[in-house]
Formats: C-alpha cells, structure tokens, sequence
C-alpha cells in the first residue's frame, strides 16, 4: 500500500535544525510550536479516528525527546537505527531503514496507522528529499 509521508520540520534562518542534540531555541518560545506539532501529527483523518498516527524518527531525535514525554502520546513511535537491535525503551518499533519502517506499516501495525509522519533528524529529511518523484502524482 502506497502512503503520503508527510515531513515536518522547524529551521533556523541558517538551516540549523538542531544545537549539540536538542533543538536550537529556549524550549519556553517554542510553546506554540510544540502545539502546532502534537496537532498536526496527532490528528487523523476523519474517519480514522479508530486508528493512530505514525511518527518516524532517527535514534538522536529519539533521545533528544525528554523522557517523560517518549513514547510521543497518541501515536506509533518508530525508531530508526542500524545500530540498536530492539527497540529503545518506550518506543513501538525499531526499523533499520526508512522503507523497512515503511513496509512495516504494509503488515498488521498498518491496520491500525493513519497518517506516517517523519519528525527529523536530518539524514531521514536527506533520505527523503534524494528519493522524491517530483512527477509522482497521489493515489
Ligand atoms: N528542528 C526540528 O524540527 C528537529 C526535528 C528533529 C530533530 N531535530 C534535532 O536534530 C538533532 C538530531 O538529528 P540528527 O540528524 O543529528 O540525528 P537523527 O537523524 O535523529 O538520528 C541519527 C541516527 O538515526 C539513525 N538513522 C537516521 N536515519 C536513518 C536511516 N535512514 N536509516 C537508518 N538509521 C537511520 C542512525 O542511528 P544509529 O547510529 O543508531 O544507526 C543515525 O545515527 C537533534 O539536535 C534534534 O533536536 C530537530
């Protein structure tokens, strides 16, 4: 089954997306982004409110999350690591690669996935932009 991965990101005028494994700003001014980000990946499309979201993530931005907040609420945690050989504690799922995330949802966990979202870090943004078809059209 094909699925739309929608990505999100917050960058820096310069680019930077990160500082020394967190995230480069003061975490009390991004209130209204957390907001933003737990709406836009938590909300499922109508209909799918049985199912829950995936988010899909580096092993850094894994960590990065403060503890008490992993696994992200509400939603399939994947990691993504060539490294780990299970999964870090909290979290649903580890894969070895994006399409092995990907043809996880084509199993049993993708009955119960709506929306995939990938959350960073910067390889999996570089992964998916290389691989993009900009003529690709949704199904
Ligand atoms: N501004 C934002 O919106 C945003 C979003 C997310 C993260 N961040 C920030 O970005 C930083 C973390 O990002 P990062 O780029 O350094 O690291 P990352 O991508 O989160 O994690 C890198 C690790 O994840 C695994 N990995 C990543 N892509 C993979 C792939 N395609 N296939 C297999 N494994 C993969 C590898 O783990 P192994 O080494 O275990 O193999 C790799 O070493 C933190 O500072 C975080 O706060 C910012």
């Amino acid at each position: 089954m094909s699925r739309v991965l929608n990505c999100i990101v917050a960058v820096c005028p310069d680019g930077g997306i990160g500082y020394k494994g967190d995230l480069p700003w003061h975490p009390t001014r991004l209130n209204n982004e957390f907001k933003h980000f737990r709406r836009l990946t938590v909300t499922r499309t109508p209909g799918a409110e049985d199912k829950q979201n995936v988010v899909i993530m580096g092993r850094k931005t894994w960590n990065s999350i403060p503890e008490k907040n992993r696994p992200l609420n509400d939603r399939i945690n994947i990691v993504l690591s060539r490294q780990l050989e299970a999964p870090p504690s909290g979290a649903h799922h580890l894969a070895r690669d994006l399409p092995s995330a990907l043809r996880l949802l084509d199993g049993p966990e993708g009955l119960l996935a709506d929306q995939v979202w990938l959350i960073g870090g910067s390889s999996m943004y570089s992964e998916v932009v290389r691989h993009a078809d900009p003529k690709a059209v949704p199904e």
